[in-house]
């Protein structure tokens, strides 16, 4: 795979988690990489680990078009180009469907749809006048092939950004840019200890067949395949990244199974 040196990187959420992981991963790979947080001092914790020459830190939120233009303006007054687009905010606070404020609807959507479509109308203008660009959108296996109580808002916009992504692929077919969706199962991150502990992550572990929650890094090198100047055919696709944890059917025991069939043969 070519080096992404001399390439220019907008990574949102940079600042925790996944997202954090894809800054490490694109730098290392020779990447120039604009990391993006709406926390400044987790932005700057990040950017400590990172070359400060090839690193641009810039604190805003993603639901603001007037940040958002800012984010890709500042991308543009240091580097000249926006090579790649990794959207990877995202929230998700839970909330029973039958009692959810609309307050708390709305904001899940502004930032993970919103974001993201803000984000894309920001740069895809500059990627076709470049005839280059990639851009990866961290949606969920969550609302996309599967569902979880209290997170009806956040599965609705995890399957919409599906949609975004594939207009957006379409449109910029013939320019050269790609849109492709990321799928993460579940993943080892700051936002996920927050959000259910230690416990969530001892309840999930049985439902991923290769046995581990995702690493941040493990999402970030699947990101990195795609934004490979060689994966100019891949466009509109939606590519889970989960371990196999979408693959078993229904709620019967992969061991079982196993035991059962193998002992059939
Ligand atoms: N962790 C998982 O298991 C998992 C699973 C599936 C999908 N995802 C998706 O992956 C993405 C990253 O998740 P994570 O677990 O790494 O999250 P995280 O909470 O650990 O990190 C998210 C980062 O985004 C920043 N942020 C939040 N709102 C922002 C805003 N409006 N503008 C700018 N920055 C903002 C936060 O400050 C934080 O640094 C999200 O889109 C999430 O939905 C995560």
């Amino acid at each position: 795979m070519r080096s992404l040196e001399g390439q220019t990187a907008i990574v949102t959420g940079a600042g925790s988690g996944i997202g954090r992981g894809v800054a490490g991963v694109l730098a290392a790979e020779g990447a120039d990489v604009v990391a993006v947080d709406l926390d400044a001092e987790r932005l700057t914790a990040v950017a400590a680990g990172l070359d400060p020459e090839r690193t641009l830190t810039v604190v805003g939120d993603v639901a603001d078009a007037a940040d958002v233009a800012r984010m890709a303006a500042a991308a543009l007054e240091w580097k000249g180009r926006i090579d790649v687009l990794v959207s990877n905010v995202g929230i998700y606070p839970t909330s029973p469907l039958e009692s959810m404020l609309e307050s708390e609807w709305n904001r899940v959507m502004a930032v993970n749809v919103g974001g993201a479509f803000l984000l894309l109308r920001e740069v895809l203008p500059t990627m076709r006048s470049q005839a280059y660009g990639r851009v990866v959108v961290i949606s969920s296996i969550t609302g996309t092939i599967t569902a979880m109580p209290t997170l009806a808002h956040y599965a609705a916009s995890k399957a919409a950004l599906l949609g975004l992504v594939r207009t957006a692929a379409l449109e910029v077919a013939g320019a050269g840019v790609t849109v492709n969706a990321v799928l993460p199962g579940t993943v080892e991150t700051e936002g996920l200890r927050a959000a259910g502990g230690e416990e969530y992550v001892d309840l999930m572990l049985p439902s991923i067949p290769v046995g581990r929650l995702a690493t941040p890094e493990d999402l970030a090198w699947a990101v990195r395949m795609l934004v490979a100047a060689e994966a100019g055919y891949i466009t509109g696709t939606a590519l889970p990244v989960d371990g196999g944890q979408t693959l078993p059917e229904g709620r019967v025991s992969n061991e079982a199974i196993a035991e059962l069939i193998g002992g059939s043969n």
